[in-house]
């Protein structure tokens, strides 16, 4: 018998090691033979560690699993008090539309061969078959759009760099995934990292570049180690190295938020301090060692290999209005079933939390999500209709960003969650600019005097006053975007900075 246990960072704070052990273990006492596969992550994260058992009606699945479980486990069928059934009927599974994670917690990640059995490596094969002005015509056709939060055009930003004249160019994928609530690099990282391998050779070959660079924040520990044996094993396999005409390297940062945006992480892989750079020149034209460099994110790189292999049209038949394909969302927080939901954009923010997240894990009512990380909006009940959807969310002063959502209750105080985004900003600066270097500690001084109940009506106005210059004076998302959080707060949650000013009056 042939078991699946996830060797997931998710599934093995949650003890898939020990359970893979166990069952190990168990076999041996019993003279059974069976074989562990370590898959990366389905991502149903409260069903982790989920193991599945290969039978000759395919797999099945059983979670949570636990060490002690081992031994029943060996020989379980349907009547097992953990058994789940196939693993693609389970609802939160079923209702999803897997493209850029087809693979993921099915495959053996480092297996090259497994990969190609499920499909890998077709994107790479047809792209060499089109030659680089297809290829690049097909990312634009397919309507993908930068899945690390911006939504820029992946196909225009591939045609800049393709159509600037230089010695080298250069691929970067940004996975210094530092949105909270995110998971979607990671464990594409862990579950299926030929498909970001194969992603970056295809835009290498579209834009005329043979090195790439994959910036990995080293909060990822077992992301770094899983993405630079497959490096490896791509390279003894000729998938990548001088005969594929494309080599990639591992830069691991250090921890500060801002080196995820785009110049910061070009400054941080010269080894420089992790600064922003003032754009233009935008990196498409002058971005690593001065050459021009493709920065995308690894979602919108890991899902080039599909859009090559199934054709544009086939992705961009989902989806909505200019937001084409699907999107990995991630359910985070206080929820009951949180995960990752891959899906073609549209659905609802209602659907989301409550349909398929199940509501709060705490059992009390959600009172707001965060959608798109610490820069993200607040969003309260009465917009959970908005459609998952670039544009819809913006109508709305808010950002999808890189797909997080993070789930809060009635307990939520939404003054300490503004003051909080202020000081997030605060903390994450990199200070070459004054309005977030600055703007950020006035605010949250500010807020701190509103919770005193000093001067509430003008501090309430000054709050306003310094979203808006940090919104319009600041040089990057960090200090640009800190006032969603803050503005949302204020504006859909008044009653909780407003009742200091009752009180005090
Ligand atoms: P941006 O709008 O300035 O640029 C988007 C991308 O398009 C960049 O790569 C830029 O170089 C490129 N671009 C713009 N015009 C171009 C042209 N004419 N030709 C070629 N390329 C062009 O946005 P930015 O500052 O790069 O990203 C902001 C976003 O980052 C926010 O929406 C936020 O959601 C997201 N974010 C994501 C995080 C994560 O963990 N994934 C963390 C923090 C922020
Ligand atoms: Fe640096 Fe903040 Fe200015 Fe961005 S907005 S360049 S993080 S100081």
């Amino acid at each position: 018998r042939r078991f699946f246990v996830p060797r997931d960072a998710a599934a093995r704070a949650v003890g898939a090691d020990k359970v893979a052990a166990a069952l190990c273990d168990e076999a041996r006492r019993r003279g059974i033979e069976i074989q562990i596969v370590r898959t990366g992550s389905r991502g149903l994260f409260w069903l982790e560690p989920m193991v599945e058992v290969e039978t000759p009606d395919g797999r099945i699945a059983f979670g949570p699993v636990r060490p002690g479980d081992a031994s029943g486990l060996l020989t379980a069928g349907a009547g097992h008090p953990l058994y789940l059934g196939r693993p693609e009927d389970i609802p939160f599974l079923k209702r999803q539309t897997r493209l850029t994670f087809a693979r993921s917690g099915i495959v053996d990640p480092l297996s090259l061969a497994d990969w190609r059995t499920h499909g890998g490596g077709r994107g790479l094969e047809r792209a060499r078959s089109l030659g680089p002005a297809k290829t690049l015509e097909e990312v634009t056709k397919s309507g993908l759009r930068g899945r690390g939060g911006a939504g820029f055009p992946t196909g225009i930003k591939w045609k800049t760099v393709a159509d600037a004249s230089a010695d080298r160019k250069y691929v970067v994928c940004n996975a210094d995934e530092g949105d909270s609530g995110t998971f979607a690099d990671r464990m594409l990282l862990e579950g299926d990292p030929f498909a970001l391998i194969e992603g970056m050779a295809i835009a290498g070959l579209a834009v005329g570049a043979s090195k790439g660079f994959v910036y990995i924040r080293s909060e990822y520990p077992d992301a770094v180690r899983t993405f630079e044996r497959a490096v490896l094993l791509a390279e003894a396999d000729g998938l990548l190295g001088g005969e594929a005409g494309f080599d990639i390297e591992v830069r691991v940062g250090a921890g500060a938020y801002v080196c995820g945006e785009e110049t910061a992480l070009l400054e941080s892989i010269e080894g420089k301090r992790g600064q922003v750079r003032a754009k233009p020149p935008l990196p498409a034209h002058t971005g690593l060692f001065g050459r021009p460099t493709v920065v995308n994110n690894l979602v919108s790189l890991a899902t080039v290999p599909w859009i090559l292999a199934e054709g544009a049209e086939a992705y961009s038949a989902f989806g909505m209005g200019r937001s084409r394909g699907t999107m990995p969302i991630q359910l985070a927080g206080n929820i009951r079933h949180g995960g990752l939901f891959e899906t073609a954009f549209g659905v609802t923010l209602g659907e989301l939390v409550d349909g398929i997240g199940g509501g709060t894990r705490s059992g009390r009512p959600v009172r707001a999500v965060q959608v798109g990380g610490p820069l993200g909006a607040y969003f309260p009940r009465a917009l959970f209709d908005t459609a998952f959807d670039y544009e819809a969310f913006a109508a709305r002063d808010g950002l999808i960003g890189h797909g997080g959502i993070v789930v809060f209750d009635e307990t939520v105080d939404m003054m300490r969650q503004a003051r909080f985004a202020m000081e997030f900003c605060a903390i994450e600066s990199c200070g070459k600019c004054t309005p977030c270097r600055i703007g950020s500690t006035r605010g949250v001084e500010t807020i701190d005097k509103i919770k005193r109940g000093e001067r509430v009506a003008a501090n309430l106005e000054l709050i306003e006053d310094l979203c808006q210059t940090m919104k319009f004076g600041s040089l990057c998302a960090l200090g640009g975007f800190t006032p969603y959080p803050v503005m949302s707060a204020l504006r859909h949650f008044p009653e909780d900075f407003v009742r200091r000013a009752t009180a005090v009056a």
